[in-house]
């Protein structure tokens, strides 16, 4: 059988893989959505984790585990009278063996079903069986429901959940939006790639947890007239990184962006702005309830000093227009400030440079009398999909290699959640 990462995935790659080493009990209870749960046990398996699934007898009628086996590179477990070997243990009891070596079990898709059945213990399949006979310290359980918006909503479903919560369940999701029968609302299962990055951010160490983070990221648009603009060519994608680094350490994240094309990361609320003047009253206003502040946009330095209202024509002339400049709040600097009062956010500046990176980096710093700058060679890095920073404070400054954004982003907020620790252990 051909393993389906074979193709794609070098040794270099697996060692680099968000799960590698992870072994994870992927389970199928009854409902359409699995048909989503195929191209998650690809993605986990991309991603580096060894998958073992479980599958209901309700989930069989929905995808065969033909196909589930044939993604996850294993025989899939259906009975809990399989007699077969789980990991070389012959004693006939995979309800057992089958969660001993897992690093978390993830039930996708959980129908209404098998929510009610573990809420009370129940255990007359494989998979609810496991579940309640796996190790509750060391194999967490993850559920992404998957129903009918009615039968989300219900209150037996709602007491349920609040009651698996209460248990230590992690719930993934739902999602809303349309559904496989034609309604639309919430219920629908999370899409695997949002799964993924879930349980991905779920393994990672919680060192802001409890914390509040402010990001700013992206170009502004400052607009001459009602059709054209002043933006630069930032893609928002180092910004986005943080954001999403940040919320895998456990922080509260609020990201406010220009025009950008970037998904959301799971779990951040994100503040969609235009202009430098829209970015500062977003974010001058929730700087002081805010832990840190790291500043990743290219926020425009000047904007046409007045905005025509109708579309500049040219009208047969032959003599272009000029526009007068004005210049746009330094947000960074003005959180700063502010900072330097309170005592917090701790502040967290980019600077974009074409050479003398450090120098600058330095000065920038200085002027701005933030804590710590994060200097990058631009404009080669605008829009790519890797980088390397160097971190520059009051005493040094360290060199993060070349890396992919969301790998520099998890060392940047790993950098930054000692500094907040150490500012905050007294002496
Ligand atoms: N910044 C900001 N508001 C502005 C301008 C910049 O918050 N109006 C922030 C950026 O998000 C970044 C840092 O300040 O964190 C960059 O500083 P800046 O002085 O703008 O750098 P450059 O534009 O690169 O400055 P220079 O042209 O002097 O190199």
């Amino acid at each position: 059988m051909t393993h389906p990462s074979d193709s794609t995935t070098t040794p270099a790659d697996a060692a680099r893989a968000d799960l590698h080493g992870r072994h994870v009990v992927l389970g199928l209870s009854g409902g359409i959505a699995c048909y989503k749960a195929a191209e998650l046990a690809r993605a986990l398996v991309k991603a580096g984790a060894t998958v073992q699934v479980v599958m209901t007898e309700a989930a069989e009628q929905f995808i065969t585990p033909v196909t589930m086996q044939a993604l996850s590179g294993r025989p899939v477990f259906t009975s809990a009278w399989d007699t077969r070997d789980v990991d070389g243990n012959a004693n006939n009891m995979a309800h057992i063996n089958l969660t001993r070596h897992a690093d978390a079990v993830l039930v996708a898709p959980a129908s209404a079903d098998f929510m009610a059945k573990l809420l009370h213990g129940r255990a007359d399949d494989l998979l609810s069986l496991l579940c309640l006979a796996r190790p509750i310290e060391t194999c967490p359980l993850l559920i992404a429901p998957a129903m009918n918006r009615e039968m989300w909503a219900h209150p037996a479903t709602q007491r349920n959940v609040a009651q698996l919560r209460a248990d230590g369940t992690h719930l993934l999701g739902p999602d809303s939006g349309e559904q496989a029968c034609g309604e639309v609302g919430e219920g629908r299962m999370l899409e695997p790639e949002q799964l993924l990055e879930e349980l991905i951010g779920f393994f990672r160490p919680k060192p802001l947890a409890g914390k509040r983070v402010l990001i700013t990221a992206g170009p502004t648009f400052e607009p001459i007239d009602p059709v054209r603009g002043i933006t630069n060519l930032s893609s928002g994608k180092m910004g986005f990184a943080i954001a999403r680094a940040a919320a895998e350490a456990g922080a509260e994240v609020t990201l406010v962006t220009g025009p950008v094309h970037v998904g959301t990361p799971r779990g951040v609320r994100r503040i969609d702005v235009r202009t430098a003047l829209q970015m500062a009253d977003a974010v001058i206003p929730l700087a002081p309830t805010q832990d840190v502040f790291i500043a990743t946009a290219a926020v425009a330095d000047w904007r046409p000093a007045t905005l025509a209202e109708q579309k500049i024509k040219k009208n047969g002339s032959k003599v272009a227009p000029t526009f007068e400049l004005t210049e746009n709040p330094d947000i960074l600097a003005a959180v700063a400030k502010q900072a330097l009062v309170e005592g917090h956010p701790f502040c967290v500046g980019f600077a974009a440079e074409s050479h003398d990176l450090l120098k600058h980096a330095r000065e920038k710093r200085e002027r701005k009398q933030i804590p710590l700058i994060v200097g990058n060679l631009g404009p080669a890095t605008f829009g790519r999909d890797d980088n390397a920073l160097v971190l520059v404070d009051a005493h040094s400054h360290r060199d993060l290699p070349p890396a992919d954004k969301l790998t520099l982003a998890r060392w940047l907020i790993t950098d930054i959640a000692q500094r907040l620790q150490s500012t905050e252990t007294p002496l």
